[in-house]
């Protein structure tokens, strides 16, 4: 049985229960739970002696425009999938409890969160490092799962971590995709069937750039019009930013070099916007 707690003091006190050895393993979510959040729960299972997910649609990283209010919310099914994930534990707070009134202090990460989704969505990644933090502080677990799906926010967490000294060690999680190559998303279920079909390219233009760096183009901006030449195919999608980045440091390179790179990809399809990415090189 997933236990549910549903406030902060109901985790402290679970929390406070378990023994002074036992290795817990987290894996923060917003819910709308697919293939990709459990494959990290099994990677956790895998990791630790006990097992807490946590669900909370964190308003603080969605912007004014952003699909907060819309965003899916199908508990009853999340609580069932994590059941059978074998998740000891479900943090599910209320937003009150989270960020009582008169909250002032946020975590800013003024590096790796600049760039790509970081210039896209002002504040985003401020609401990602605040409320990850919070939640390392109540949850305290030994180690905590995040999806290489989105690299930039695995980025900002780790320097965080790093930065500022907070006992948990980050583990990444392999893409997990549809079998025609779109990465799993909770974002997925916007897309209208037209939409739908087209999105594959995206996971395909990734692919195209990484045949070329195979086939020895190293120019990233080369490497980069290749990329969006795919995605061109499709009148339906719009590039938000296709770039070949530093795999680290996320900054922009001239050249793919002994690092390898990160390709990163952000698109509209219709009202949604849609995140991929790739490591090509290196020791990706
Ligand atoms: P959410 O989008 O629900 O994602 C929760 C975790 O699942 C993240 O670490 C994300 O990278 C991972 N994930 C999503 N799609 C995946 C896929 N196709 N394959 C593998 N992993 C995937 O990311 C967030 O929530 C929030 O920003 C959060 C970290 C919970 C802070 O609010």
């Amino acid at each position: 049985m997933t236990l549910i707690l549903r406030d902060k003091a109901a985790l402290r006190t679970w929390r406070a229960g378990l023994g002074a050895n036992t290795r817990v393993g987290f894996v923060p979510t917003m819910g709308a739970l697919h293939d990709g959040h459990i494959s990290l729960m099994a990677q956790a299972r895998e990791a630790a002696d006990v097992v807490i997910a946590s669900i909370f649609v964190n308003p603080l990283q969605f912007g004014p425009n952003e699909d907060l209010s819309r965003y899916p919310r199908p508990i009853e099914a999340d609580i069932a999938k994590l059941e059978v994930a074998g998740v000891d534990a479900l943090f599910l707070p209320s937003v009150d409890d989270m960020y009582p009134p008169g909250a002032s202090t946020f975590v800013d990460e003024e590096m790796v969160s600049l760039p790509l989704c970081g210039a896209e969505r002002p504040g985003h990644f401020r609401g990602v490092a605040t409320v990850v933090l919070k939640l390392f502080n109540l949850v305290q677990a030994q180690v905590a799962f995040f999806g290489q799906k989105d690299a930039q926010q695995c980025a900002v967490i780790e320097r965080m971590v790093r930065d500022l000294d907070v006992p948990v060690e980050i583990r990444r999680g392999a893409i997990v995709r549809e079998a025609d190559g779109l990465a799993l998303s909770s974002r997925n279920v916007y897309l209208s069937p037209e939409d739908r079909a087209a999105a594959p390219l995206i996971h395909q233009s990734l692919r195209a750039v990484e045949a070329a760096f195979e086939g020895g183009e190293r120019d990233a901006a080369k490497l980069e019009q290749i990329g969006r030449n795919v995605l061109a195919q499709s009148d339906r999608i719009r590039v938000q930013y296709w770039d070949v980045r530093d795999p680290e440091s996320l900054g922009a390179i001239a050249s793919v070099g002994a690092r390898g790179a990160l390709l990163a990809v952000a698109a509209h399809l219709g009202t949604t916007r849609l995140i991929d990415n790739l490591l090509i090189g290196g020791r990706g």
